[in-house]
């Protein structure tokens, strides 16, 4: 018999609820994309970003049944993203969610969202199981750790101030793109030289995993204020690909550290960032080189989706845990 998991996801900007079946099967995958409101402000903006949740959500789970061509009455288990993430934003999902389970006498399975970043990857290869090494990379945070087994990390590395993704949407910011940074710098940097500047690559002393983009950012805000101080024209799109370049570098060059030193023959890439085409080249060439195999979810499961928070509740529902009705937001929830 199978499992059918409703996944609620509500951290950031997306409104999201999808159906998976036994934590591998996509029934449904709804995404609403609030970026068209956030754009006019340059970034996402809090309150607005709960207010769109509230208006959205009950369409968004309509829609994900409906697209699964199931009903309430097929759903086994709700899942939910309790963190990390803006506070309003997850309010709303977990309201939701809890609101839905005990309608519906259901069990509710709170799910971290870094987590459900790595079980995006089980979507997509289904033969894949943990114990893995994997590289989560999104906008708020940036690991390399082991997933021991389905619900449980052991973190190698973190970054020690900004987020891979954040210092995406930074310079993106500085050169004048916008917002969303990710996509339009990725962009940009493909009609540029990624050997025109060099922004340095940030080691963080005897923590070989650990990360820090902040010196990146740094140096391209200085680069770019020097420029504009000079009279210099700079090519926006030659700082782009120089930017990405110094990043992707960076998450390679740790990632597969671990992975040699860890003796893993298996990388696994999730988060937002996992999108960007020059990382998953050159992860990918990295890999083979080393005899590595990486595996990356398609774009759309890479960025923020219920399915994925279906999943890893799948596997902690397999498990026997369970959310009881004082579930609340946890805006800092740790992987
Ligand atoms: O995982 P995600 O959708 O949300 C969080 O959990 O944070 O990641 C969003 C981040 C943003 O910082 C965005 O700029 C970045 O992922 N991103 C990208 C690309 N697409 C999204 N960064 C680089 N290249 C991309 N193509
Ligand atoms: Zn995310």
């Amino acid at each position: 018999m199978s499992t059918l998991v409703l996944g609620i996801e509500s951290s950031c900007d997306e409104t999201a609820a999808a159906v998976v079946r036994d934590g591998r099967d996509i029934l449904s995958n709804v995404i609403s994309s609030q970026v068209p409101i956030h754009t006019i402000y340059g970034g996402v903006v809090p309150e607005l970003a709960s207010r769109n949740h509230i208006m959205n959500i009950n369409g968004v789970i309509r829609q994900s049944l409906s697209d699964a061509g199931v009903t309430l009455d097929d759903i086994d288990a709700v899942a939910v993203t309790f963190g990390p993430g803006l506070v309003g934003a997850l309010l709303v999902g977990v309201a939701e969610a809890k609101a839905l389970a005990y309608g519906r006498g259901l069990p509710l399975v709170g799910v971290n969202h870094m987590e459900g970043h790595v079980c995006a990857n089980f979507l997509d290869y289904k033969e894949l199981e943990p114990p893995f090494l994997c590289l989560i990379v999104s906008g708020g945070h940036t690991h390399l750790a082991m997933m021991e087994d389905y619900g449980s990390f052991r973190i190698l590395g973190q970054t020690r101030d900004d987020a891979a993704g954040e210092a995406f949407d930074k310079v993106a910011r500085a050169i004048g793109l916008g917002y969303p940074g990710g996509p339009k710098v990725e962009a940009a940097a493909k009609r540029g030289d990624p050997e025109a500047y060099h922004f340095p690559r940030g080691k963080v002393t005897d923590h070989p995993y650990d990360f820090t983009f902040s010196g990146i950012k740094s140096a391209v805000l200085n680069f770019l204020n020097h420029a504009s101080m000079s009279g210099e024209t700079v090519r926006q799109e030659d700082v782009a690909a120089s930017f990405q370049q110094a990043v992707v570098d960076v998450l390679v060059e740790r990632a597969v550290a671990a992975a040699l030193s860890l003796k893993q023959d298996r990388l696994v890439l999730a988060g937002g960032v996992a999108c960007n085409g020059a990382l998953r080249a050159a992860l990918e060439s990295a890999c083979e080189r080393e005899g590595i195999r990486l595996y990356r979810p398609r774009p759309i499961l890479c960025t923020d989706n219920a399915a994925m928070i279906a999943s890893a509740g799948y596997f902690h529902f397999l498990k026997g845990d369970r959310a009881d009705w004082s579930l609340n937001a946890v805006p800092g929830l740790e992987l």
